[in-house]
């Protein structure tokens, strides 16, 4: 069979790649994917943007795909899912209705507060006045966060009052994210350890993935700006047995039923970002309507199962009926981006050191590369590889990662050194 992976990140490359270990898989074409993808066995390029939904049919019914597997946001915001299975074509992905519950902060939070799931307590507001009443009125530590998609880089964990009235003025007075950030969402700061817990849906039963924690700042110790993600690793020890069924009781469960009993049933990966309190209780700080990028990558490591089973099991209505299987070693992936992220970035630059991945237990998977006109390997963008490894245990994934890192060179590469310092410590 013939797949279409829409995107082009290191979580495309990590489920082209697991895909094209299926037996049944023919041929995967990835949307516009990145010089990983293009070298990966049974994998090409195709170059359709993922937003060009018509672009995306065309090619798909030219390369009589059956089957199409969706990345990120951006095109499932875009109705992806929808004209697929409009034009017969299975899709794997959250109908653009379903998507808002990442493509809008307000939806998200009206949704988890009519349906009581934990979440910070919040308000929406469009009036600059009335919003830094209400943050005078609350004081700090507050978080504000624009409405919109701002490609993880909306929210502002206010600290200080005058940080928070700061971000009000910058996203409702000069509007520093345009539409996405016209309507802004104040909530109620939140203490405790992140986690992200991912589930796949059919629009009734989920079917969860294995654990994973994210980190999402620029700088070790967790500090810096906000990033899409500079490393990941696969289980997160917070979430403790106990802690998973209360999540699945208290957060997942009534999400799909929810949003099945409003008449938008969520078919595809259900990411919560949650934050676990020291007493083990878990609130929702964000939906995402796909996999985490790069939870995506130790999480796929982990996975033994074929996932074209359970994508096809999801679109079938019968993942009550699935099981998957996970590799019981650790996983962990090490974002390598480029200069200036998340900012502006430089790119063009040669990638040295991709040749080396003799040992099966490490895999770099591509991001933001591209093929210059002689054939090399060149950065094109903010995040540029996630290196991967498993490991016997945590710190022995973490080495055989940082290993791999180091051979790898780019001019301006940077990347955190401490990727799972939570769960080391824990230790
Ligand atoms: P979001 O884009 O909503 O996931 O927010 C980005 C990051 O901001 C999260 O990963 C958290 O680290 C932080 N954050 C967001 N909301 C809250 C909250 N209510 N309390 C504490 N931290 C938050
Ligand atoms: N790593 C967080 C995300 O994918 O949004």
């Amino acid at each position: 069979m013939k797949i279409l992976v829409i995107g082009s990140g290191a979580r495309e490359h990590a489920i082209a790649w697991k895909l094209a270990q299926s037996p049944r898989v023919r041929e995967i074409i990835v949307a516009p994917g990145n010089a990983g993808t293009a070298r990966e066995p049974r994998v090409r390029n195709a170059p359709v943007a993922v937003t060009d939904v018509d672009g995306l049919l065309a090619l798909a019914h030219n390369e009589g795909v059956t089957l199409a597997v969706v990345g990120p946001e951006a095109a499932l915001a875009a109705g992806v899912s929808d004209r697929f299975h409009a034009t017969g074509i299975r899709c794997f992905g959250a109908s653009r209705i379903a998507a808002q519950l990442e493509s809008s902060k307000a939806f998200a939070k009206e949704f988890l507060v009519r349906r009581n799931i934990p979440t910070a307590r919040h308000a929406t507001f469009e009036d600059l006045e009335l919003a830094l009443a209400y943050v005078r009125r609350h004081g700090a530590p507050i978080v504000i966060k624009a409405d919109g998609l701002a490609a993880g880089k909306g929210v502002v964990v206010a600290l200080t009052q005058a940080d928070a009235e700061l971000a009000l003025r910058d996203m409702l007075g000069a509007h520093s994210f345009g539409a996405a950030s016209a309507r802004v969402v104040i909530e109620e700061f939140l203490a405790g350890e992140e986690a992200s817990y991912i589930v796949m849906s059919d629009g009734r039963n989920v079917l969860p993935l294995a654990t994973s924690q994210d980190h999402k700042r620029r700088d070790e110790g967790d500090l810096g700006p906000n990033t899409g993600g500079m490393g990941a690793y696969s289980p997160a020890p917070v979430i403790t047995p106990a802690v998973e069924t209360r999540i699945l009781e208290q957060i997942i469960r009534p999400t799909i039923a929810g949003m099945a009993a409003e008449g938008v049933p969520f078919i595809g990966f259900l990411y919560a970002g949650l934050m676990i309190d020291a007493d083990g209780a878990p609130k929702v700080i964000e939906f995402n309507v796909r996999l985490g990028d790069p939870e995506a990558q130790p999480i796929l490591m982990r996975l033994k199962t074929d996932l074209l089973d359970l994508i096809e099991d999801a679109l079938d209505g019968r993942l009550d009926r699935s099981v998957a299987s996970w590799d019981a070693r650790p996983a962990i992936g090490v974002v390598v981006a480029a200069a200036g992220y998340p900012g502006k970035v430089r790119s063009g630059d040669v990638i040295d050191g991709l040749a080396v991945e003799p040992d099966p237990d490490v895999k770099v998977f591509h991001a933001a590369t591209a093929l210059d006109a002689q054939g090399r390997i060149v950065s094109a963008g903010g995040r540029v590889l996630t290196v991967c490894a498993r490991g016997a245990d945590i710190a022995a994934a973490r080495d055989k990662a940082y290993a791999a890192t180091a051979e790898i060179g780019f001019t301006g590469a940077f990347w955190r050194r401490d990727i799972g310092h939570r769960a080391l410590d824990r230790r």
